[in-house]
């Protein structure tokens, strides 16, 4: 059987490979007509101009011209697997998403990616990782665009334009963080302070991830879980790989970056193609969903914080298994579009301003990345559930639609089943209520703490991850030339940890500013001092 295609009732049907693929017995033009010579142009002579009538030459060269396509604006780099997700029937008492009913298995598709780096970049760079799975579920796509970091840098979508400017490379120059960028970077970090835990995460051994199937993944926001009474619950998802979170040293990663930049999507690939195939088990927090939103004093809309697994324990509710790699890595990996308001019902959003902006950004980039609106049917962005959506032509448009009526409500074709009841089984809103209030643009006053949260997790690390810690900040940092960067970012080290904050100072030669916490400092352990630090500072 051949790819799938769109028919003209605009059902999925399939049609022999060699109507579409590059398997026939013979070469042809995209025309299908059979080739002699595709080596040598049309030429007046052997020796002669090449004649503009040879029409093989230029479908050919023409074609390569238009091959790229833009890369992501983000999350350019990445490497993504098919595999199959089945339902422990766990969640059902919180959500009626038929996908998560006691073992169903839903086919999909997950892609892991670095944020900054260019589609080229390497592999094993200090980055947050993107862990993006596709559900292909009889009720539709359901998107869960996470992270391998349980927080983002910014409380509010508006901020993301610059949180990537600040991150990318230097418009002047277009070389990459590990140069002349680091200015940038922490110079909006520093005057960012919300941006401190995430920044935090990425300074630990969580930005050198050892390997994508050794990576935590993290929904990041709250969702909405709804029952099939109409009962909600707030979640936070969580993936928990099967072979344990590992990374690698900041030694490793510089070497393996040279001598393997592809060292990432080798392992992924070399893995599943031994049979050894990667697994998480998603789980979910659950918190009740009241008018504060809140659990513990915990602000559940603020992507800048974590609910810590000992008030919330994570509870398993399925296991994912990565078993196919991609046929085609431009088809699959490169095309494929995630986005987080692809939801099914049982599963809602909340009002997390990050989430909302993302709500967006992602349908409007894919517009452009992809060439118009109609790349929900290229292959790989193909819901499993029957497809009617009145929407028609644009480019790349596949599917020949029949009928003369792609309008509600209309009496031409087959009446107005929309309005006759068929919504039944459909997606709802929550109806979630809004609280009367006057526009604004300020945040909650609990946006406003950004420190207590990434001293929590310093002090959750080992001694020896906070070694790491420090000697990260005290590398990167040595890389900005400003000094006012520097001390305005060692000013927010000194509200994490005191300690933390005069070991980064002293590997930079600076005067380590005051104390601002008043919680007693985190010292070494007496054999940490014999460990010392191995690496170069500047
Ligand atoms: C891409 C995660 C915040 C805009 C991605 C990808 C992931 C991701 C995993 C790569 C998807 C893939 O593999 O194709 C997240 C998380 C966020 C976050 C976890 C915060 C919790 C944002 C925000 C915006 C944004 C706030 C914009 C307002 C984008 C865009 C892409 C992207 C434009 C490229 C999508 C494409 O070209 O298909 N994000 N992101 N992200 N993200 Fe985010």
């Amino acid at each position: 059987a051949g790819p799938e295609v769109f028919t003209a009732t605009g059902r999925l049907t399939d049609v022999p490979p060699t109507a579409w693929a590059q398997g026939g017995e013979y070469l042809t033009t995209a025309q299908g007509l059979r080739l002699t010579d595709t080596d040598h142009s049309l030429k007046a002579g052997p020796r002669g101009p090449v004649l503009l009538q040879d029409h093989h030459l230029r479908e050919k060269i023409m074609h390569f011209d238009h091959e790229r396509i833009p890369e992501r604006v983000v999350h350019a780099r990445g490497a993504a697997a098919h595999g199959v997700f089945r339902a422990y029937g766990t969640a059902t008492t919180v959500t009626r998403a038929a996908f998560l009913a006691k073992d169903v298995e839903t086919p999909v598709f997950v892609r892991f990616s670095t944020v900054l780096g260019s589609r080229g970049s390497a592999d094993t760079v200090r980055d947050t990782r993107g862990f993006a799975t596709k559900f292909y579920t009889g009720e539709g796509v359901f998107d869960l665009v996470g992270n391998n970091i349980p927080v983002f840098f910014i409380q509010d979508a508006i901020k993301f334009p610059d949180v990537i400017h600040a991150g990318k490379p230097h418009p002047d120059r277009e070389i990459p963080q590990a140069q002349s960028a680091h200015d940038t970077f922490w110079d909006f970090v520093s005057l960012h302070t919300e941006a401190t835990h995430h920044t935090l995460w990425n300074m630990s051994d969580r930005g050198i991830a050892r390997s994508f199937r050794m990576m935590e993944g993290f929904g990041v926001h709250t969702f909405r879980l709804v029952d099939a009474k109409g009962a909600t619950t707030l979640v936070k998802f969580h993936w928990k790989p099967k072979a344990g979170v590992h990374s690698l040293t900041w030694e490793e990663a510089q070497l393996i970056n040279g001598m393997d930049p592809d060292f990432h999507r080798r392992d992924l690939a070399d893995a599943i193609e031994a049979g050894a195939y990667p697994q998480w088990e998603l789980g979910i927090q659950t918190f009740p969903d009241t008018p504060e939103q809140t659990f513990q004093g915990i602000d559940l809309l603020d992507p800048t914080k974590i609910v810590p697994e000992e008030l919330a324990p994570v509870q398993p509710i399925g296991l994912l298994t990565l078993n196919a790699n991609p046929v085609n890595f431009f088809a699959e990996t490169e095309q494929v579009a995630f986005h987080p308001g692809h939801l099914v019902p049982g599963i809602d959003i909340t009002d997390d301003p990050l989430l909302a902006g993302r709500l967006f950004s992602y349908l409007d980039t894919q517009i452009t990345r992809l060439g118009g609106p109609n790349f929900a049917q290229i292959p790989i962005n193909r819901p499993h559930a029957p497809i009617n959506d009145m929407l028609r032509d644009g480019f790349h448009q596949d599917a020949v639609h029949s009928g003369v009526a792609p309008y509600k409500p209309n009496s031409l074709d087959g009446g107005c089943p929309f309005f006759a009841g068929q919504s039944e089984g459909g997606y709802r809103e929550t109806p979630v209520r809004v609280p009367a209030a006057e526009k604004v643009r300020e945040a909650p006053a609990s946006y406003a703490d950004h420190f207590s949260q990434p001293r929590l997790f310093w002090l959750s690390l080992t001694p020896v991850e906070r070694e790491h810690v420090i000697a990260a900040y005290t590398f990167e940092l040595g890389k900005v030339y400003e000094q006012a960067i520097k001390e305005r970012a060692l000013r927010t080290l000194a509200e994490i940890d005191s300690y933390l904050c005069e070991q980064v100072a002293q590997g930079l030669g600076l005067p380590a500013p005051k104390p601002v916490n008043s919680l007693p400092s985190v010292e070494p352990s007496p054999a940490l001092s014999q460990l010392g630090r191995t690496w170069p500072t500047t």
